[in-house]
């Protein structure tokens, strides 16, 4: 069974109540729901921090797993330490955003995170978490297959 982490960041546990009008009405158990219910045999591990140290701690977790999705929030903008420990971890990884970055306020049109990720998906709601999954679990077929 493939194993894959999805990895929510700072504010991300207010998802629900937070700005809906930008983020939607689902929390994030209604998230996880919504993706145990799409993936039923994938072994998700997912997991929402608001420390940093913590999500670096979990990003070096996922080293040996095949893949992880990761929506840092905020540290997107800022995080080099997040950009290391997720350059410095060898599976797939996808960042994902409710919102789409590229359309709101300058400093969010910039992501420190996007070079040490495979793939980024901005724009697509809860949708887009399912879309990322679904492209780690493709990679992963793809090398049982022996292409890269
Ligand atoms: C976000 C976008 C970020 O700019 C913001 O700080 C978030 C959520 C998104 O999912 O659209 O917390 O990552």
């Amino acid at each position: 069974m493939s194993r894959v982490f999805v990895l929510n960041g700072v504010n991300l546990g207010a998802l629900g109540t937070r700005q809906p009008e930008v983020y939607g009405n689902l929390t994030l158990g209604d998230m996880e729901r919504l993706l145990r219910v799409e993936f039923p045999n994938v072994d998700l591990e997912f997991r929402q921090t608001d420390f940093e140290g913590e999500m670096v701690r979990f990003v070096g977790e996922a080293a040996g797993s095949d893949g992880l999705i990761i929506n840092p929030g905020a540290w997107t903008h800022y995080s080099y330490a997040l950009h290391d420990a997720l350059e410095a971890t060898n599976v797939p990884k996808v960042e994902v955003h409710l919102s789409n970055i590229h359309t709101r306020e300058e400093w969010r049109r910039v992501s420190v995170i996007s070079p040490s990720v495979d793939a980024v998906v901005a724009g697509m709601g809860p949708g887009g978490y399912v879309a990322a999954v679904g492209y780690v679990l493709m990679r992963g077929a793809g090398r049982s297959q022996g292409s890269t």
